[in-house]
């Protein structure tokens, strides 16, 4: 692609037309990042160890819901919103609220959404972190003989590092920021290229071993069998956010991306297969984990450790595990770093749009904020292990802040805004649906559906409504 896109904002400084700020070079590009942005550790890492801490089935049901009914739509917005403001969140928002009349303060909800990504990038690049540190203990065959106890004894034993983690936080949070720096665009592009089929790839290699667990029709069932029962009104909510977190919603990266969208693309399409990609990146990744946790005799429920103690073991049993599990890793940091990008921008953007200071400046400023944050989130994993405030660590603390709690306020606003602030001609216009009743079903669901869906979820969890 062209040297535009993302690092011409850096020299146009608090520049917000289109031409100065540059443009992704084509719609498959911005596909390209827009997925490299949506798939990360949240459907890898996430996803499955949230499925097993609430029951699986049920869950999944609701997470699948919430994608359709509340992040799709959403999804489309906020690109919108973007591409319409050709600014960074908070001033997309700003511009398109001065565009049709409406109250300056919408562009809250854009601070607000910076502020999310800013907040969840300093805890992503530790966990990050960890599947860089696992690549080359694969590769090298750490994972020999592992079983459920050794397996994870194995990742007790470098959470219990402070060093270990910090190391490895940082590293991640240096060669994003320094791929932010200086603009390898070209590089990011490359990288998409292969890493998303070989990531797909090894996903379905995984799926595949699975099957030769004996299990894999009992985690299809724990996936797939909804029993609500098991589900909790915290599981509703953790779904939801989950649907906002697995699609990089309500924390500026699908707005800011959205922002370097040509004018004509299809945002409905991009969209659509966005959240296809996603879905079916998360779905694997539970069809390959789940076989290995019972045929191991683990717990589904075991927490964010889960697929760094039950995947380690498959990999020190199955033929050529050393390689497989070494690229396994390998590409679920640079999944992760794709995603570590997308959350950098918004704040980088805003740094520099809003204070007109150098790039290089807003990326150094915001790389020494989120650096220190990360070490509160290394640190609850050890030395702050038993500093709780309403019971979570620091690391849970921000994780339900940003996302149970950030994430579903600020996709309200933004979806109140499309569908209030908004004319239904000016909406249908910046999208670019020509389809009438395409375009009246999406405009419903966004004006009623989405709002209520999030308001009642939100108030149950909060008790407020029972
Ligand atoms: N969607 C990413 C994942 O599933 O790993 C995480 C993420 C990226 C969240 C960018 C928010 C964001 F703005």
């Amino acid at each position: 692609m062209s040297q535009n896109s993302i690092v011409a904002g850096a020299s146009a400084g608090p520049i917000s037309t289109g031409a100065a700020r540059g443009l992704w070079s084509s719609r498959w590009v911005f596909f390209l990042a827009a997925t490299g942005s949506a798939v990360g550790l949240g459907n890898i890492w996430k996803f499955p160890y949230i499925t097993g801490e609430n029951g699986g089935g049920a869950f999944v049901l609701v997470y699948l819901a919430c994608i359709l009914a509340i992040g799709i739509p959403l999804l489309m917005a906020e690109v919108m919103i973007g591409r319409r403001g050709r600014a960074n969140p908070e001033g997309a928002f700003a511009a398109v609220a001065r565009q049709v009349g409406a109250s300056r303060h919408w562009r809250w909800l854009g601070t607000l959404a910076v502020l999310t990504g800013f907040l969840i990038l300093s805890f992503y690049a530790v966990v990050a972190g960890w599947a860089l540190a696992y690549a080359p203990a694969a590769a090298v065959g750490s994972f020999a003989g592992l079983d459920g106890e050794s397996s994870g004894a194995l990742f007790g034993a470098m959470l219990g590092d402070p060093w270990k983690l910090a190391g490895y936080g940082t590293l991640v949070l240096l060669l994003t920021l320094g791929i932010v720096a200086l603009g390898v665009r070209e590089g990011l592009e490359r990288a998409l290229r292969f890493m998303m089929p070989g990531l797909f790839v090894l996903l379905l290699i995984l799926v595949g071993y699975a099957t030769t667990t004996g299990h894999f029709l009992e985690a299809v069932h724990f996936l797939f069998d909804a029993d609500f029962s098991k589900l909790s009104t915290q599981g509703v909510l953790v779904a939801l956010g989950h649907a906002f977190f697995t699609l990089s919603l309500a924390s500026g990266a699908m707005m800011v991306y959205g922002s370097y969208l040509p004018a004509g693309t299809s945002i409905v399409k991009t969209s659509l297969m966005v959240a296809l990609a996603d879905t079916a990146v998360a779905l694997l990744a539970g069809l390959a984990i789940f076989p290995l946790v019972f045929a191991n005799g683990l717990e589904p429920g075991a927490g964010p450790g889960l697929i760094f103690v039950t995947l380690p073991i498959a990999f020190g049993q199955m033929p050529f595990g050393q390689v497989v599990g070494g690229l396994f890793f390998i590409m679920l940091a640079l999944a992760a770093l794709t995603s570590a990008i997308s959350l950098s921008e918004p704040t980088i953007a805003w740094l520099v749009e809003k204070f007109g200071i150098g790039r290089l400046k807003a990326v150094l400023l915001s790389g020494l904020a989120l650096w220190l944050l990360s070490l509160g989130t290394v640190l609850s994993f050890n030395a702050w292990a038993e500093v709780t405030l309403f019971g979570k660590t620091f690391f849970d603390g921000l994780d339900y802040l940003t996302t149970n709690l950030m994430m579903p306020l600020g996709g309200l606003g933004t979806v109140l805004f499309t569908g209030w602030a908004l004319s239904r001609t000016t909406v249908q216009e910046a999208l670019g649906i020509g389809h009438a009743q395409l375009f009246t079903l999406w405009w419903q669901l966004l004006r009623w559906v989405t709002p209520v869906g999030i308001l009642i979820v939100f108030l149950h969890t909060l008790g407020l409504f029972a």
